[in-house]
């Protein structure tokens, strides 16, 4: 039996680095051999709470609901708030065990470029490392620079940046709908969601909707109160697929409804589709809004850089008079510190790569992506990908396995994301993996080789049975000729 030593969720001093032994690949354990994963240290239930009333002790100490599942997964689970201590590549070791790093969305690879890490110096000389006033008090030049680039590859009238979009999701979403209706997708990301809960606050109508059901989303926009807004993701965090958004945007047109699209993933991957495009992710990673041939007619796009820039900013891209109004109704424009200067550095570098050889990473992570999902098909696996972007969710059987499965994954050499029940629904169990333009070939057959040996132990979902059944299996299934990265046709399960 192979005994692994992985940490705990006890903060760990970093060890004095080993020297740099190089990890032995993913997938070095023999098939079939027992895998014994062993917890170096106890989890001991720190004493911090001490000097805190026995009410508070209870509150803190017995999470509720979605909070206690994740309170014993990351006491447990050794794939959870882990602490990484070198990287090398996309290799990551924690303590003394190597992994292969598939939890990343740095699509580009821009976090490892040295041409990237070169420019923050010259950024920092020049402007210090920090600005610290709120944007609304002053912004360092290349906030300027940053916006026009920005405005110029997406063909928006112009962008407002903002730290991330999480601050973005709370202070401009209550600041468009106001006291009129926010429409929000089921499946949009957490943060929409919160940005929900604080549009409510603020007095406007909050509603949820599907976007396989745009009927009653119809129905319902007629009779809403004035302004209203209809927020989606772009591309989906689990899914990696495309909304119907040609559909909402026409959509919303009639109903004097703006489309607020969150492509935090799409942006950077996808973009305008061209004749010398170097892959099916169409060119100049310009979004989802260029990628699908649509104008701007209507919509707020909204983005960041915190996947494929690798970079700590987001942006809103809209028509100037927007940008001018949330200047005085963004909460996060007004009172919120700005990014660092090594985030504006690397964004604004970032571009300029984006510009010279973006085509290029973006051909790279598809020949990566593409020689997984082949490898995953040719496993008789599922995917809830049906558009060949690089996230790939793949469902388990038993949504019970999830921690196994993720025990077995790291100690096997794999760093990829398992969320268990009740934090997504049962039929969304399973294991997600990232590629990126900095992955090596050999580490995805490396991944393919685990997957198997995964399989034979916790089954994953089939493909053609269980994939196509259950609620959310794919945002767009059906007609997936080969036209593009991303197909424009959704039609969720019931
Ligand atoms: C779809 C989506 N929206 C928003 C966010 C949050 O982005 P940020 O880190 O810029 O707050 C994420 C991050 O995972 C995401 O996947």
């Amino acid at each position: 039996m192979t005994q692994i030593s992985v940490p705990t969720n006890v903060p760990v001093q970093a060890e004095a680095a080993e020297p740099a032994e190089v990890a032995e690949p993913i997938g070095a354990t023999e098939p079939g051999v027992a895998v014994e994963v062993v917890h170096a240290v106890e989890a001991p239930r720190p004493g911090y709470l001490d000097g805190f009333s026995d009410a508070w002790r209870a509150v803190l100490n017995q999470p509720i609901g979605l909070r206690a599942e994740l309170d014993r997964m990351r006491a447990t689970a050794p794939f959870y708030d882990a602490t990484v201590n070198e990287i090398a590549g996309r290799r990551v070791r924690i303590r003394d065990h190597w992994l292969t790093d598939f939890a990343s969305c740095n699509y580009l690879g821009l976090d490892l470029d040295r041409e990237v890490i070169a420019a923050v110096g010259p950024y920092l000389d020049r402007w210090g490392t920090h600005p610290s006033w709120s944007r609304m008090i002053a912004s360092p030049e290349p906030y300027a620079d940053i916006e026009m680039t920005l405005a110029a590859l997406l063909g928006t009238q112009d962008a407002l940046l903002l730290p991330t979009i999480t601050h973005i999701q709370l202070s401009v979403l209550p600041a468009l709908v106001a006291r009129g209706s926010l429409f929000v997708e089921v499946h949009a990301h957490q943060t929409a969601h919160d940005g929900a809960v604080m549009t409510a606050a603020r007095g406007g109508t909050v509603a949820r909707f599907r976007e396989d059901r745009l009927d009653r989303l119809e129905r319902r926009l007629r009779r809403a109160p004035f302004p209203r807004l209809i927020c989606v993701d772009g591309i989906h965090s689990m899914t990696g697929n495309a909304p119907p958004l040609a559909d909402l945007i026409a959509l919303a047109g009639r109903h004097d409804a703006l489309v607020y699209i969150d492509d935090a993933h799409g942006f950077g991957v996808v973009g305008e589709r061209a004749a010398n495009e170097t892959s099916p992710y169409g060119s100049r990673g310009n979004g989802i809004v260029r990628h699908l041939g649509q104008a701007y007619d209507n919509v707020i796009l909204v983005g960041g850089f915190s996947k494929a820039y690798s970079s700590l900013l987001a942006f809103v891209a809209c028509p100037t008079p927007v940008k001018d109004y949330l200047k005085s109704a963004a909460g996060s424009y007004i009172f919120s510190g700005p990014s660092p200067v090594a985030s504006l550095a690397t964004g604004l570098v970032g571009l300029q790569i984006n510009e010279r050889r973006g085509d290029e990473l973006r051909a790279r992570l598809y020949t990566l992506t593409r020689r997984l999902l082949d490898g995953i098909h040719g496993l008789g696996l599922a995917t809830l990908n049906t558009s060949g972007f690089p996230i790939i969710e793949i469902p388990l059987r038993d949504p019970d396995h999830a921690a196994e499965l993720g025990d077995f994954l790291y100690a096997r050499g794999v760093l990829a994301g398992v969320v268990p029940f009740p934090i997504v629904p049962r039929e969304k169990v399973g294991m997600r993996v990232q590629v990126t333009a900095a992955n090596t070939e050999a580490e995805i057959d490396d991944l393919l080789a685990v997957l198997a040996d995964a399989h034979a132990r916790y089954p994953l979902a089939l493909a053609d049975t269980e994939a196509a059944a259950g609620d959310g299996a794919a945002r767009n299934v059906g007609a997936v000729q080969n036209v593009g990265a991303v197909q424009n046709v959704g039609a969720e399960g019931a």
